[in-house]
């Protein structure tokens, strides 16, 4: 029998963050201290993937994002490169008709060539429109996204509008770089979590974290589960969030 984890009363749900975004991490240590390959710790994230999905859609989640492959994945080795492009793509099949009849908008963002297999591609753009109608939450996946290559893309496309007098480079603004990056219509998130006890961003949306609050835990990918999703939004919720201001009492 699935025990479906209740959403905590801890929780509430009037201050639910708009946008989380998640770094999917420890998948390679959680196979290792089982004996298995690296890319079975892949594998058995899929199922932390879609407890997650399922607790953001209990809590009205509209905005969820998730690191899948990092433009520096690239440097592991070519079979684990191979097996994780595989891997995302047959997650993409397996799961895009369920994720469709719940109403997810699915979506990538990061750099759509390169080493990315067209067949990869194509399949991306098939999720896309196939989701796209679709608004009770927005599932990004961040694949072959670096947060530095989505700036410098963001810089090139400035600077050619500014050439061909598009744009005229004393109006730019942080405006006009939100506009250019690969989900212009994305919030920012309001809460980054990381799992597996590293402490770091790793090239992660870094112009849309800036006012993020950060969660760090323990749990390895594979292990999270929605209870873990509700925890950390019950930390999130306990933070005071200035923004720079201070407190108006
Ligand atoms: C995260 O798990 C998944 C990807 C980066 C694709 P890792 O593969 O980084 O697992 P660890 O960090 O080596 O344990
Ligand atoms: C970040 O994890 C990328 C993804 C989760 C896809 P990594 O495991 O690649 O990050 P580092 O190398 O530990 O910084
Ligand atoms: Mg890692």
């Amino acid at each position: 029998m699935r025990v479906v984890t209740p959403v905590p009363d801890s929780l509430d749900p009037a201050r639910v963050p708009r946008h989380v975004a998640v770094v999917m991490d420890g998948n390679g240590r959680w196979a290792k201290r089982r004996g298995l390959k690296r890319t079975e710790g892949h594998a058995a994230g899929e199922e932390a993937l879609f407890d997650t999905v399922e607790g953001a859609l209990d809590i009205g989640l509209k905005w969820l994002t998730v690191y899948a492959f990092s433009t520096e994945n690239w440097r592991r080795p070519l079979d684990e490169v191979r097996f994780l492009m595989r891997f995302n793509e047959s997650l993409l099949l397996r799961r895009r008709d369920d994720l469709n009849e719940r109403g997810v908008r699915v979506r990538f963002i990061g750099r759509r060539g390169g080493r990315v297999p067209s067949r990869v591609l194509r399949h991306i753009e098939d999720t896309e429109a196939l989701t796209a109608r679709n608004r009770r939450m927005t599932l990004t996946f961040a694949f072959n996204y670096g947060g530095r290559a989505e700036l410098v893309d963001a810089v090139r496309t400035i600077a050619a509008e500014a050439r061909a007098r598009k744009l005229d480079p004393a109006k730019i603004d942080e405006k006009t770089i939100s506009r250019h990056l690969y989900a212009p219509d994305m919030p920012d998130p309001d809460l980054l979590v990381r799992t597996s006890g590293e402490f770091r961003i790793s090239n992660y949306l870094l112009w849309e974290l800036a006012y993020a609050e950060l969660v760090f835990t323990d749990a390895l990918w594979p292990d999270f589960r929605r209870a873990d999703l509700f925890e950390a939004i019950s930390e999130y919720q306990r933070r005071e969030r200035r923004f720079g201001a201070i407190d108006s009492d």
